[in-house]
């Protein structure tokens, strides 16, 4: 198959023309190419861009138990609606995937639904209980890259300790939900906070490493930074919607960590600039309508955070097309250990072809998630998904 004429983007090209994909690969990328005996699809006068296909480092498809909010057939296809081709699935399921035969059948049942990646992560503690790692020291070498307890914080910091410890040798990195839980009713500033700095000092005397989850202070990611400088090997992801909106603006619809200040927001965007957040992760998180009126937590973010995060921050100027790229596609690929992310020859065909030119509203009746929670309803933004390509595959 051709594509041509089209705007190619990744972290590094950014030219008008065209790519060649065969079986589930990217072969050829230049202006011009000849045509051989192929399918061709010309974009001309579209003035449409090619990107990478996006890479979320954190996403609920609550499969297995919790399959009326989500499950891996709507959460595989909300991620090629708004453009993703590999997730890596949160463990707070029913039962919580805190074995690796949970985690190597949901990995499966993805497979073969055929159109995206998943890699499942392992809880960090037995059943989210902050007690229990038998798991953990069970595990081989190899055999896992993520463990969280996303949704909660470990508590208890000799524990933590343990498991900084453990993850060291095993080669894992530990995605941290940052919240001291003794914060959760009174303070969650507070909360993420004190968490924050507790787990950047564990690994710093472990010499370990660990990749925060959400950040949404300017106090956490001054933290982050500011670890970084000093060489602890501390990475983190910041989420679209932390970005586009204050508590203020959405009326405080709840997530965790919650909505927070305009000064947050701009620290965050200048932690991106700087090199500080590696990846954008939109942390998906389908509810039904009554569980949202019943408190649950979140929002779904696979089929919006492209426009959210294109309108906020490249339309609004902070960044390039191209660093986007690295944040949505490279960095959390290359996080994931996939080949893709970048457009050039035998790198996996997963693309998207994106309108940047005309605005639209945001409407979840229209998501494939089952999830319609979202404070972003008829919101105004730029970057439309046209095409989602998942291994040669254009949808
Ligand atoms: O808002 C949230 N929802 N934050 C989390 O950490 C967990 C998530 C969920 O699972 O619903
Ligand atoms: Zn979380």
């Amino acid at each position: 198959m051709l594509l041509k004429n089209i705007h190619i983007v990744d972290n590094q090209r950014d030219l008008l023309g065209d790519v060649r994909i065969k079986d589930e690969l990217i072969t050829e990328v230049g202006a011009n190419l000849s045509t051989e005996n192929e399918e061709i699809i010309d974009f001309s006068g579209k003035n449409y861009y090619l990107l990478p296909a996006f890479t979320d480092l954190h996403v609920h498809f609550r499969d297995p138990g919790l399959t009326h909010k989500e499950d891996v057939n709507t959460g595989s296809h909300a991620a090629i609606h708004g453009g993703y081709t590999a997730v890596n699935l949160m463990p707070n399921t029913k039962p919580t995937c805190s074995s690796m035969e949970i985690v190597k059948d949901v990995e499966r049942r993805v497979e073969e639904i055929g159109l995206i990646y998943a890699n499942q992560t392992l809880s960090m503690t037995k059943n989210l209980e902050g007690k229990d790692i038998e798991h953990l020291k069970a595990l081989k070498k190899g055999e896992i890259l993520f463990v969280t307890d996303d949704g909660k914080g470990v508590q208890d910091d000799h524990l933590m300790e343990e498991i900084f410890n453990i993850c060291k040798e095993k080669d894992i990195t530990i995605m941290c939900h940052a919240e001291d839980s003794r914060y959760s009713a009174t303070d969650m500033r507070i909360a993420e906070n004190n968490m924050t700095f507790r787990d950047i000092k564990l690994c710093e005397k472990t010499n370990g490493s660990i990749h925060f989850c959400h950040v949404s202070t300017k106090e956490a990611i001054d933290a982050i930074a500011a670890a970084q400088a000093r060489g602890v090997r501390v990475s983190c992801e910041v989420t679209p919607h932390h970005l586009s909106a204050t508590g203020d603006e959405v009326n405080h619809y709840r997530v965790n960590p919650p909505f927070r200040e305009k000064e947050d927001i701009d620290a965050l965007v200048k932690a991106i600039q700087d090199g500080v957040v590696c990846a954008i992760a939109t942390d998906h998180a389908p509810h039904t309508a009554e569980d949202k009126r019943n408190g649950s937590p979140g929002m779904v973010g696979l089929e919006v955070a492209f426009p959210l995060c294109y309108t906020k921050l490249v339309k609004g100027g902070f960044i390039s097309l191209q660093k986007l790229v690295q944040l949505m596609s490279t960095n959390p690929s290359e996080m994931m250990k996939l080949n893709k992310g970048e457009i050039k020859p035998g790198k996996l065909a997963d693309l998207v072809v994106a309108d940047l030119d005309n605005p639209f509203i945001i409407n979840a009746e229209e998501f494939q998630s089952k999830g319609r929670n979202t404070p972003f309803n008829g919101r105004k933004v730029f970057g439309k998904i046209v095409h989602t390509i998942s291994m040669g595959k254009v949808y």
